[in-house]
């Protein structure tokens, strides 16, 4: 008795089969009937009846659609439904689609470790902020990264302002925002080897770097000339203080913050 109706369902399933097999087997004599219905065959898995039923739907579609605009509006029938289904929209049932996320932080502090080619960086950072139109704001100040609690203050409202999507570039030690209830933004940050960046530091300060004239003369203008011209081997080998002062590796502060003990 189980048997019967799974019988009967496979045979149901074998019957349209005899509609493709007979051109998929076709002998050579039906080769011309074969080519003809080839288009068909793109379509393996649908009967002749299962394509037209579709067109059918497609004309009536077609059809339903033309009426639709020749009449001038829809159907009543659509006009009762909606009015039965209230006037409510996707948004209301739904709410706002989600704030889209941008794919980079809107807020970000370059707090430039010195000697450690963030002039470049900047140059570069000048560039692409007009490139990609984010509002680029660098420091006048250079030679104060140490700030007391109400600097912090007025800097971290200061930064804080700048329009959106900003970048802010400073020689100046971390700054916890949320200490301030302020938003912390993200740090982003360059170092260098620090051997490369001691003998870029002595260089700089007898010579500056080509790219403001007498730079070296604005940092070091009492510097005697035996002094500028002096050999870095001499230097380091007899224990000069420039070269034997540990302060020369200052890069931990910028990471370290304002706290007394960085
Ligand atoms: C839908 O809006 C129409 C006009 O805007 C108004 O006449 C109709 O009463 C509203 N229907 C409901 C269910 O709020
Ligand atoms: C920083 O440099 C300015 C001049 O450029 C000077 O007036 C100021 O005293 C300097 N500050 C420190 C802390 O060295
Ligand atoms: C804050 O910003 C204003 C204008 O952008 C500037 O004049 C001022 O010097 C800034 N103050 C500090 C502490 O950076
Ligand atoms: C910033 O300050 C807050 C509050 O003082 C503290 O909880 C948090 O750990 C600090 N963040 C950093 C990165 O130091």
């Amino acid at each position: 008795m189980k048997k019967q109706p799974q019988q009967h369902s496979s045979r149901g399933c074998q019957e349209p089969r005899p509609h493709v097999a007979p051109s998929a087997g076709a002998g050579p004599g039906q080769g011309g009937a074969w080519r003809r219905r080839r288009p068909l065959s793109l379509l393996p898995f649908l009967s002749l009846r299962d394509y037209g039923f579709c067109m059918a739907a497609l004309l009536l579609f077609c059809l339903g659609s033309l009426f639709y605009q020749l009449n001038g509006g829809p159907p009543h029938f659509l006009l009762d439904l909606r009015h039965y289904l209230g006037n409510s929209t996707y948004l209301d049932d739904h709410g706002p689609p989600p704030r889209k996320v941008l794919p980079f932080p809107s807020q970000v502090v370059y707090n430039r470790v010195g000697k450690c080619g963030s002039r470049t960086v900047v140059l570069l950072l000048r560039i692409l902020s007009e490139r990609h139109g984010f509002n680029l704001v660098t420091s006048d100040i250079h030679n104060k990264t140490r700030l007391t609690k109400n600097e912090q203050m007025e800097l971290i409202k200061n930064i804080s302002t700048a329009e959106q999507p900003y970048l802010f570039t400073r020689h100046v030690h971390f700054l916890n925002f949320s200490r301030f209830g302020g938003e912390q933004p993200v740090y982003i940050n360059i170092i260098r080897d620090p051997v490369n960046r001691f003998l870029s530091n002595y260089f700089f300060r007898r010579f500056g770097d080509w790219r403001g004239e007498q730079n070296h003369m604005i940092r070091t203008p009492t510097m005697r000339q035996e002094e500028r011209y002096l050999d870095i081997n001499v230097c380091i080998l007899e224990n000069y203080p420039e070269c034997s002062n540990p302060r020369l590796f200052y890069i931990i502060p910028y990471f370290c913050g304002q706290h007394p003990r960085c």
